[in-house]
């Protein structure tokens, strides 16, 4: 089945009285071959990240601590999801507005991403994006 816009992706882990262990693999759990990881922390109250499109990239984003809300736009779609939970992975397309916000004193957010990076596959501004959609 394909991964979708907003899906959530359980990610599997061994849970004992030692603690949790999560574990992601290509092909797994993620829906694309990834060829980058990075993480974002130290995010002062009340900032907001994101705020971009990405052209190709695919993404997942899990909160392995802490907490934040990512907003996402496509199409005529506005959803929000609050991520808190790192056995969750919330997925995101291609051609997506997003914007990160409310995050946690603490929050560290993962993301897995199916491409290097490169500068020339974000839109920035969100009128352009607008019309890349049409
Ligand atoms: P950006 O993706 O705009 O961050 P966010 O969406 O969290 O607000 O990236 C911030 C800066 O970091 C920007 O100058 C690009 C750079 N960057 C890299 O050099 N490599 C990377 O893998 C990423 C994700 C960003």
């Amino acid at each position: 089945m394909k991964t979708e816009n907003g899906d959530i992706i359980q990610i599997p882990s061994i849970d004992d009285r030692r603690g949790s262990l999560c574990f992601l693999e290509n092909n797994l759990s993620v829906p694309f071959k990834i060829k980058r990881i990075y993480y974002i922390f130290n995010v002062p109250s009340g900032t907001n990240r994101g705020g971009h499109a990405h052209k190709k990239l695919q993404q997942i984003f899990i909160a392995l601590s802490g907490s934040f809300t990512i907003n996402l736009k496509w199409g005529k779609q506005s959803k929000q999801y609050q991520l808190n939970n790192p056995k969750k992975g919330l997925y995101i397309g291609p051609m997506v507005w997003r914007k990160l916000y409310n995050f946690s004193s603490g929050a560290v957010c993962l993301v897995l991403a199916s491409e290097k990076f490169s500068e020339k596959d974000y839109i920035r501004k969100y009128k352009i994006f607008k019309t890349h959609e049409c």
